[in-house]
């Protein structure tokens, strides 16, 4: 048995940042990842990271940009924070050696991103993500981090909503483990792998949101699943919005720039729910071509593709087969990112709990609202990610381990794993049930929703639920089974498929990335409000919550 104050589940840049602030406050912190480090998904992140820096710039002017882009259902004190913090916070990044772009005279360069009125995007070519990830692995070593390394969690434990700490499988060895702490951050992600295709990486399939979940806590707008307006063509793989900022155009199939008929003012830069709907619809009213539309980047030239696109070139022309200067390149609406998560406070602490938070994609504090505005979720890693380590380490100084039987709690998740491991082949396997999930949640609760595909898309999770219990796997033994950790992901993304679903279906409106033919209009009167799912006897309860408003009153949004 291991024990720590403070343990924080996933090691992406909210666990990273989270880390580092834990540490620096004094705690004995440690970090599991089912990964190494570098492999975490904010690795994806591509567009760059953003803060109001200009003198030309405000974070107030980046609150309100925030804060329409979401559809006016982010919580206003939030977001605030969060701008207000920025400008500071990719100082620190700067200082840790982050090589971020520089201009002409050679201060920091910015790129504009949809749904921003200013230019406010500051990034490292088109790898921002990465850059930021492998400076701040190195911090984690300088700082001697404890990180179990490729250790999946199995188990939160907890006594009267008192956090103890967590099961996990270390998967080199196969061998359970508890790990005691007085708190623990989730900081595992999104779970944009519930759907297939998707832009995230394999590895994102909900783990913290099913557990928060299936541990009692809130979860809030599950709804809002952000379509991301460029994503290649089968494969599904991100091309950044970074290409737009540069200057990229969406033809669609008769070369018209169609993005003046939805946002004659933004065109290209309108916030992504705009833009994906935009494309959508192009498609389904037949100007698209097979399944898709096209992104024209020829006119910006070799010089400025090679020095700050250069990755989605070479993605262009790896899996598409695509000469990005000389031809178009295909995309479609893809998912990327769940705007709602663990609902926590400020702090990222999640109420009704000791001892629990969470930051990152996997937690809705909730900054975004119903679309989160490109380059806005590497923000809210490192912000809330370091609140929620600083606040994690005061709260662990004057708590307390718990008294656990160790014994007890290692056989109940010894003996449902061996009777995964002992179950004979039966047809389902693992992988068909996740592609035939991801691939049902895309047709029936896609960019346009409407009841009775929902209806349906519910009762086929429920299918896929009961077919789950029942499925085998091949590799019977316990060093590197990943045939095992598959398995045991694919019972967190059929929990977030079935809170999705539920949470779409709750929603009587449409808002953000929320789109209901059903209900075509925005409903403040109604449904200005979060949806809250939360698991009681067993049951999905789902309610509404307040939204937070302190300073812009909602207006109709126009790009
Ligand atoms: O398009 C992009 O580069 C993605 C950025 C983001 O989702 O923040």
């Amino acid at each position: 048995m291991y024990e720590h104050d403070v343990l924080i589940v996933g090691a992406g840049l909210a666990g990273m940042r989270a880390a580092l602030a834990a540490q620096a406050a004094g705690a004995d912190v440690a970090m599991i990842t089912k990964v190494h480090p570098v492999r975490s998904h904010s690795n994806a992140a591509q567009g760059g990271i953003n803060a109001a820096l200009d003198a030309q710039d405000s974070w107030e002017e980046h609150a309100f940009d925030t804060i329409k882009g979401s559809d006016y259902l982010a919580d206003q004190d939030a977001v605030q924070v969060m701008c207000r913090e920025a400008g500071p916070e990719l100082i620190v990044l700067e200082n840790m050696g982050v090589t971020f772009n520089r201009d002409d005279s050679g201060r920091l360069g910015s790129r504009r991103f949809g749904g921003a009125t200013k230019a406010r995007t500051y990034f490292v070519a088109d790898i921002t993500g990465q850059a930021i990830l492998h400076v701040m692995y190195e911090q984690l070593v300088k700082a001697g981090m404890r990180i179990y390394e490729e250790w999946f969690v199995t188990d939160v434990v907890l006594r009267d909503r008192q956090i103890g700490g967590v099961v996990a499988m270390e998967l080199l060895t196969g061998k359970l483990e508890l790990i005691k702490a007085k708190a623990i951050i989730m900081c595992t992600g999104g779970g944009g792998r519930v759907y297939e295709p998707s832009t995230n990486a394999l590895i994102c399939t909900g783990d913290g949101h099913a557990l928060a979940y299936q541990m009692g806590a809130p979860l809030m707008d599950m709804e809002m699943v952000q379509f991301h307006p460029t994503t290649l063509k089968g494969s599904g793989v991100l091309i950044t919005e970074g290409a737009r900022g540069e200057g990229a155009y969406l033809l669609n199939s008769d070369g018209e720039r169609f993005m003046e008929k939805y946002a004659p003012s933004a065109m290209e830069l309108a916030s992504r729910d705009v833009v994906s709907r935009g494309e959508q619809t192009e498609i389904n009213e037949g100007r698209g071509v097979e399944e898709c539309v096209f992104l024209d980047l020829r006119h910006l030239g070799a010089a400025k593709i090679r020095e700050r696109l250069m990755q989605i070139q070479e993605i262009a022309l790896d899996f598409a087969s695509v000469n990005v200067l000389e031809e178009l390149l295909p995309i479609r609406p893809g998912v990327h990112y769940v705007m709602g998560g663990i609902k926590t406070d400020i702090e990222g602490a999640v109420p009704g709990f000791d001892g629990f938070y969470a930051a990152g994609e996997c937690a809705c504090v909730s900054v975004h609202g119903g679309n989160r505005l490109g380059a806005n979720s590497l923000l809210d890693t490192v912000i809330f990610g370091r609140r929620s380590g600083a606040h994690s380490a005061e709260y662990a100084k004057n708590a307390r381990h718990l008294n656990l039987n160790e014994g007890e709690i290692l056989k109940a998740t010894e003996d449902r794993i061996r009777r995964f491991v002992d179950r004979p082949q039966n047809g389902d396997t693992v992988a068909g049930l996740r592609l035939e999930l991801g691939r049902m949640m895309n047709d029936q609760v896609g960019v346009f929703r409407e009841q009775a595909a929902m209806e349906d898309a519910l009762v086929k999770v429920g299918d896929i639920k009961r077919r789950y219990e029942n499925v085998a796997i091949k590799d019977k033994g316990r060093v590197f089974n990943t045939d095992l950790i598959f398995a045991l992901e694919l019972d967190y993304i059929i929990e977030c498929a079935d809170l999705v679903v539920r949470s779409a279906i709750y929603r009587e409106e449409s808002r953000g990335a929320h789109t209901r033919l059903d209900f075509p209009n925005r409903d403040d009167a109604n449904w200005l409000k979060h949806t809250v799912a939360t698991r009681r006897d067993g049951e999905t309860v789902l309610e509404k919550g307040d939204v937070t408003i302190t300073q812009w009153e909602p207006m109709e949004r126009k790009y």
